[in-house]
């Protein structure tokens, strides 16, 4: 499993792979290689590039198969919310993933590399699918349509949100029957890129009932028999007499006569007035398609945040952690295997994740698990309902929480540890070294980071924390040495690593 950078002489793989979605997506239309190229390196909107940089990366399976790929960058336009114009914002845009939908390891790859990407630069507010950003010679429309399901689940996983929810429709425009309507009059104005619309009067020329625009899909590529309305409106004081409706088909008449076939459209989820147009003439409805918005330095006060995602969390553990098995496994291998009774307190216990190989060493194991999380800790419930008899759950903040002095012959923590700073953790360890029985084990389990990366989230996480609650949800990891220092220096008479792979370690403290 590797990553491929794609560039102008390879890209012909992203045009091949993105072919098996003709057919499925309505608006990925068949294109030349050569018009698919250009528009995938050099696009601009209103002369302006869409990326100010770009990458393209490819993920490719042991077999050297490729089954997924992202196209991400720094955005070179965008319009806000209220349709201004922002040339080169400080925006992330995520143009295309797509991977395949039983290769999750291939999406998950691709998206991190492209948020340690937005992390480096500094960028936090990131687009995907963004349709000012869409793949042009496809439509121009290059939101995320519902059959990649997988891909939105995955978005929203990692903190998007979606944005805009549309309903995409196709008419076919020679099932149209033509009729004239002697009233109103369609006037037509040819631009190189787009075509202006208005219906006036016969009566009242002057009168311009209604505008409309649309783009001749063949100047971005697709076949020449299709155009992409942009939209339509009618005059306030000519509403509700039924114009909305004679436009459109004076439009789709205007277009059969150029020999276009197929008009596309969309309009919001919401807009049930645009939808029963659209079908009540003919048009076939196409699907849901989404684009997303995120904010990558939200922050979120702790419990929520493991809430909102307490029900994905082990699915999302199992994905990302390197080595997933081996590491919960690894956790319960300094406890010494026994069927007596032990004690052993876990801070941050979540949904459980590391009990499992904990009872299987210790099957009396008497458990005290403290988390903030109420919707980890119904999960932990679900999980060890046969072992209830056994814990205790304390919904609490273990940094505040009193434990019971010379206690515990383990206590244990889990990936949770790298959400404080170095003070508020020692005064944590030391609560850990005070909870122990003597001769007992603190074994914590979590990622490290070099010192160049640890001086850089101490800072973000100064910038982040102004006025958020006291606990909250950022990461400020520390560099392995710092943290057998911090350990070391509560009384820890001895620390040693027992197990690490890429940038998760496991650590045992001995207390005297
Ligand atoms: C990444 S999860 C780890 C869960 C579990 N130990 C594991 O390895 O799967 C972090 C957990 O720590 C909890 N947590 C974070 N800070 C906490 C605090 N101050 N007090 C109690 N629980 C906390 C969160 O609610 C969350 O359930």
């Amino acid at each position: 499993m590797e990553h491929i950078t794609i560039n102008p002489s390879n890209d012909y793989l992203i045009y091949n792979y993105m072919k098996r979605f003709e057919g499925q997506i309505p608006y990925m239309l068949p294109t030349t290689y050569e018009q698919f190229s250009a528009c995938l390196w050099h696009e601009t909107l209103e002369g302006c590039p869409i990326y100010q940089e770009q990458s393209i990366q490819a993920y490719v399976n042991e077999k050297g198969h490729m089954v997924g790929f992202i196209q991400y960058g720094l955005a070179g336009i965008h319009y806000d919310e209220q349709g201004e114009k922002h040339i080169e914002p400080e925006l992330g845009n995520i143009r295309h993933l797509y991977f395949n939908p039983e290769c999750h390891e291939a999406g998950v790859s691709l998206l991190e590399e492209a948020f340690n990407y937005f992390n480096d630069k500094g960028m936090t507010k990131v687009f995907a699918f963004d349709h000012i950003a869409g793949m042009s010679c496809y439509a121009r429309h290059g939101k995320l349509h519902e059959s990649m399901d997988h891909v939105k689940k995955l978005l929203i996983e990692y903190g998007l949100m979606v944005h805009h929810e549309n309903v995409y429709y196709v008419w076919d425009m020679c099932q149209l029957e033509v009729s004239n309507d002697h009233q109103v009059k369609l006037m037509v104005e040819q631009g190189d890129e787009r075509t202006k619309f208005s219906l006036v009067l016969r009566d009242k020329e002057d009168e311009v009932i209604g505008y409309g625009e649309a783009t001749d899909l063949a100047i971005w590529g697709s076949p020449e028999n299709n155009a992409y309305l942009r939209y339509i409106t009618i005059d306030e004081k000519h509403r509700g007499k039924g114009y909305s409706k004679v436009f459109m088909n004076a439009i789709g008449s205007w277009y059969a006569e150029q020999g276009k076939q197929y008009l596309h459209c969309d309009t919001s989820l919401y807009n049930k007035v645009a939808q029963g147009l659209y079908e009540g003439i003919g048009m076939e409805r196409q699907g849901v398609t989404y684009d997303f918005n995120g904010d990558l330095d939200k922050v979120e006060e702790m419990g929520e945040f493991f809430n909102n995602r307490a029900e994905s969390y082990e699915q999302h553990m199992a994905r990302t952690v390197a080595k997933f098995h081996e590491y919960y496994n690894m956790l319960a291998s300094p406890m010494h295997k026994t069927d007596n009774v032990v004690t052993l307190l876990d801070l941050g216990c979540g949904t459980g994740l590391e009990l499992k190989s904990i009872f299987n060493r210790c099957p009396a194991a008497k458990v005290t698990g403290i988390d903030l999380s109420h919707d980890m800790l119904e999960v932990l419930r679900q999980n060890y309902a046969e072992h209830l008899d056994q814990i205790t759950l304390i919904m609490d903040s273990y940094s505040t929480y009193p434990y019971e002095e010379q206690t515990y012959d383990y206590v244990i923590s889990s990936m949770t540890m790298h959400h404080f700073l170095e003070k508020e953790k020692g005064h944590i360890y030391k609560k850990i070294y005070q909870g122990l029985s003597n001769g007992g084990l603190y074994i914590e389990g979590d990622y490290v980071v070099d010192e160049e990366e640890e001086r850089k989230l101490i800072e973000r996480y100064h910038q982040l924390k102004v006025n958020r609650p006291a606990l909250c949800h950022i990461d400020i990891p520390f560099t392995l040495e710092h943290q057998i220092a911090l350990l070391n220096k509560v009384g820890f008479d001895q620390v040693d690593v027992v197990w690490s792979h890429n940038q998760n370690v496991i650590i045992k403290a001995h207390k005297r």
